[in-house]
Order: structure tokens, then sequence, then C-alpha cells
């Protein structure tokens, strides 16, 4: 039920002179800051000039006038007029509805067969999964699970950092120093030591950097062994890091990444030609952007080589071509602003009107204890390290207080992903984030693993009320009109609107502070009053509470990317 919707309508029922929508008086109503107040409160000044009477006069007419079964009383104050919603009513309208919608309770069934593509995490080969491609993977995983909440077929796509003159010289050092066995056994941090020794080297070996053109040179035309080596280098990267993957249950529907495109651009560039696009300047091709204040885009360079941006043209279009995207949203550091803000108008000088449906879904920077990262300077936190802590710690922790847990593995694993990625999630995806191992790893307060364990008590509550045998009476909602109850209610009846919300905005910060406010809400009530009450009906409506709570909760974790156990 939308209650602003329905006083609306008792507002015009009261004026009939009044010739607004319900929906205009709705959008009019105040929420007061304080419940003292009422619930809602109208602005009656906003018809005073139409009514050509007083604010007061106002309030005072439709005070007298206004009567529904769930508005428990209204008050006129000077000009206002406060609504009071009758409590048990709210709570059982709230309730009720979450009830019978369960887990699909928050989404909307209006959005027919519409398609995204998201594009997130897109690591680099041969580098490893830091803890600054976190955010990407995080924020992409939720929107893609949270579309897909909202009925969208959702396409994730991990845009492979694989091209590029590095991997020549990465066969160059590889040829020469390294051997199959180690690299198998050590991984991209193996790929890692060879380039860097390379870099080392060609400082006093200048001759290095030809030979690294040399094989990249031998990787664009196609050179078996080339080929072979450097596909290898990519199942290692896309091995180590399938792990950093499972271990946050983070899935994609494609891998396509940067070399996907290599036979997918002299199309684009051709297009470009054709299109009076390009431009030559001092023997590189680009495409001039001035006159939209911007940098040229570089679509070739001097030597005819492709670019990042080439790559993002032919992909976008790949794109469009193949999954018939309504948007497009690319996750990625708002390092890269200029150049989505090039891509997307490039795009569109180029005819696409769907150029308007890409979006650049930017997030901050993270440093690492107020420095910013620097792999040379040891300045890194490697998201396996990382994970393998905080799993670790949650290990522990049940260790000591749950030794009869079953799955403790499993269970630990959900917990320490938990915390991580909640500490990730939990502000303004735009602002920038200072990472600290010990608040990455709290538990406690506004956390993953308390919002956790508020659920997983939940589960505990409804378990004991099972056990003891289900009320047959129907819920007395009188006995949630209680103030930690309503603001448990209160909390429940906004989670749609805050989906929509964190939809829209592509902020799941959104969602992840809910969690925790209904964590907290929750945990209030549960401290202040019975649950399991001697009076039945009060059992019965404190029981529909919790269960209500608990599915929100989940609900809620599962579209940050979380797991929501029922035992901790
Ligand atoms: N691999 C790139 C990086 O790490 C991100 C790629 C983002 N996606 C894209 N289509 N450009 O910076």
């Amino acid at each position: 039920m939308d209650f602003r919707l329905a006083i609306a309508e008792q507002i015009l029922v009261a004026l009939p002179e009044v010739s607004l929508t319900a929906a205009d008086v709705a959008s009019m109503l105040e929420v007061p800051p304080d419940t003292k107040m009422g619930d809602y409160a109208f602005p009656c000044f906003k018809l005073s000039k139409a009514l050509r009477k007083s604010p007061v006069m106002i309030a005072d007419q439709l005070a007298g006038a206004i009567q529904a079964d769930f508005i428990a009383r209204v008050e006129s104050v000077r000009g206002y007029l406060n609504f009071f919603i009758d409590r048990a009513i709210y709570a059982e309208r709230v309730l009720t509805a979450a009830d019978a919608q369960g887990d699909r309770y928050g989404s909307d069934n209006s959005v027919e067969s519409k398609c995204v593509v998201l594009d997130y995490s897109s690591i680099n080969i041969a580098k490893r999964f830091h803890i600054g491609h976190l955010s990407t993977t995080m924020i992409g995983n939720s929107l893609y699970k949270l579309y897909k909440f909202f009925g969208w077929k959702a396409v994730g796509v991990n845009h492979l950092g694989d091209w590029g003159t590095q991997f020549g010289k990465m066969i160059a050092a590889y040829k020469k120093w390294g051997d199959r066995e180690t690299v198998e056994r050590g991984g991209v941090d193996e790929m890692v030591k060879l380039y860097v020794r390379f870099h080392k080297e060609a400082e006093n070996d200048p001759s290095l950097e030809d030979e690294g053109r040399a094989w990249f040179k031998k990787i664009e035309d196609g050179d078996e062994e080339a080929l072979s080596i450097f596909n290898w280098f990519k199942e290692v990267t896309l091995k180590d890091a399938q792990k950093t993957y499972e271990l946050l249950g983070v899935t994609f529907d494609s891998y396509a990444g940067e070399s996907f495109y290599n036979d997918k651009m002299g199309p684009i560039v051709d297009e470009l030609r054709a299109k009076g696009l390009l431009k030559e300047d001092q023997g590189a091709m680009i495409v001039d952007l001035e006159p939209y204040g911007m940098p040229p885009a570089l679509i070739l360079r001097s030597d005819g080589a492709t670019l990042y941006l080439t790559r993002d043209l032919a992909a976008a279009k790949y794109r469009k071509d193949t999954y018939n995207f309504d948007k497009s949203l690319y996750v990625v550091a708002y390092q890269q602003d200029l150049h989505f803000k090039q891509l997307f108008k490039v795009l569109e000088l180029m005819g696409y009107e769907w150029a308007k449906d890409c979006e650049h879904v930017s997030f901050g920077m993270v440093s690492y204890e107020g420095q910013t990262l620097s792999t040379r300077e040891g300045r890194v936190v490697y998201l396996d390290d990382l994970l393998h802590q905080a799993i670790q710690k949650a290990r522990d922790i049940i260790k000591e207080k749950s030794p009869s847990l079953e799955n403790k593995d499993e269970i630990a694993r959900q917990i320490g992903v938990g915390a991580v990625v909640f500490f990730v999630l939990y502000n303004n995806r735009i602002k920038d984030i200072d990472f600290w191992w010990d608040r990455a790893l709290n538990f406690e307060g506004e956390t993953g693993p308390y919002v956790m364990y508020t659920h997983a008590r939940a589960c505990s509550v409804l378990r004991k009320a099972e056990a003891q045998g289900l009320p047959e009476e129907a819920p007395d909602f009188a006995a949630l009109a209680d103030p930690e109850a309503q603001d448990v209610v209160r909390l429940i009846e906004q989670f749609p609107l805050i989906l929509k919300n964190a939809l829209e905005r592509s902020e799941p910060s959104m969602i992840t502070r809910f969690s925790a406010d209904l964590a907290q809400a929750f945990n209030k009530f549960y401290y202040e009053r019975r649950i399991l009450d001697d009076d039945m009906g009060a059992r019965a409506a404190r029981l529909m509470l919790t269960r209500v709570s608990k599915n929100v909760i989940r609900v809620a974790l599962s579209l940050i990317g979380l797991a929501a156990p029922e035992r901790m």
C-alpha cells in the first residue's frame, strides 16, 4: 500500500475544489524530521493561493474533514496538517505485502525483456589481482545481480586487458630466463618477475627492447610460437584470477577482451573514414573532438597500431550487434573518465543513437593506509592475501564461539569475504577508499559479518519458534505499535524504493547501508521486545516481523553479492 498516495486521495476528497491529481498532492507531502510531528505532513501554504485561504485555515478545515481507517489522527499545527498513521494497520499492510512477495519483495515486475551489458573487473593479463580491482569487480557484480532481480537480461563481460607491446617483452624475457615449470607453479607472480627483470636489464642492454618489439610483431602476425606462449600466459593469469573469483562468488558471461577485437577494428577504422571523421595528425589518425572541448581521440598510431580506444569502439559496436542492449555500463575507475567521454562522443558522431545508452559507472581510487598504491614500493595489497586473512579470522572466531557448527570452512569463507566486500561497497562509489587492514577485517559495528550475524539470529529465533509449535492465532499487529518494531517496519517499507534508486544511480552502497540500518533496527527490536511472547497474537505478529526482516536482509545481502548463512 502506498500511504502517501492514500493520504493524498483523502486530502482531495476533503477539498473537491482543488484540481490536482493525487500524485501531485502526494509529491507535496513531507516526512517530518521527528515522528512526534506525524508520519507525513502536508504544508497547506502550497494550496493557499489556489484556495485563497490562509494555510492555517486550510489546515483547520482539513483536520475536521479527514477520516480514514489507516489514519489514527490528524493535527493542524501552524499551517501544516500532520498525519499519524495507525501503527497497527501500517505494520499489517507493509508486512502482509512483503511477506506475500517473499523473495521477490522489492523487485519491479514492470520491466519487459530489456538487456544490459556490464563491463566489470576487466583485469589485465600477467598482472596480479590487487585491491584496486575490488571496486570494479564488486560494484559490477552487484549491478549485475540487481538488474537481474529487476527482470533484465544481464550480460557480464570481463574485458580482459590482453593486448599491448608489453606482451612482446614478456615473451622475450620468458625465452631468455624463464621456464615452463616455474611459471606454471608460480603463476602470475613469476610472470611479473620476468617482466621486472626485463626492464632492469633493458636499461643496460637496449637491444632487448628490439627483441620485445619483434616478439610483439610476431603476436600481431599470428606467429604460432608467439601466439602459443601468449595464450598460455593468458591461461595462467585466468587460472589464478579464477580462484579469486570463486572466493568472491563472481561470474561472467564473456571474457572477450581487447585481443578479441583484433579483426574487428579494420571495419571500424574504415567506417570512421567513410563517415569523414578520420583526420591525419602528425602521421597518426585521430577524430577531432575539439568542438566538444576534448583532446583528439587517437585511433591509429603513426606506425598503424591500434589503441585502447580503437578496441573499445569495436567492442561497443560488437556488444550492440550481439546483445542488442538497452543499456551498456562500464564499471571503471574515474581515471578513465576522459577515455569514456571520448568513446561515447565518437560513437555519437558515427551516428549511433544508442551511444546515449552507454554509461561510465566510475568510482574512486583506492589508497593504502593513507598513501597511493605502488607495487614498486611494496604498497600493494593482493586480493587473495586479503581474502585469506579475512577468512582465517572468521575461522578462528567460529572455532572459539561455535565449535559445533557444520560446514565451517564454507561459512568462514562467506563471513570473511562478507567483511571485505561490505567494506568496499559501504561508501558512495565515487568516494576514494583508503584501505586499512584493520578496517577491512573489522567484524563489528556496521560490517558485513554484523549484518550476517543478525540474519542468523533471526533464523535462530524462527527455528526456536517452530520447535515450540507456531501460533495458530492471527497476528495481533497492535503488538507492533512500539517504536522499535515501527522502525523495522519503516525500513522494510522503504526497501523497494532503495533498490530502485540503487539501480537508477548504479549505487550498490545504498543497499549496503540499508542492510546495516535494518540489521541495527532489528537488533534493537530483538533486545527490547519479547518475540516469543506468551500472548500468541503478539507472538505471531513479532514472528512475522522477524521472518520478513530475515528475508529482506538476505535479499539485500545477495544483491551486493554476499551470502547469508543461517547459522554462524
Ligand atoms: N583493463 C582496463 C584497466 O585495468 C579496464 C578495462 C575497462 N573496460 C573497457 N571496456 N575499457 O584499466
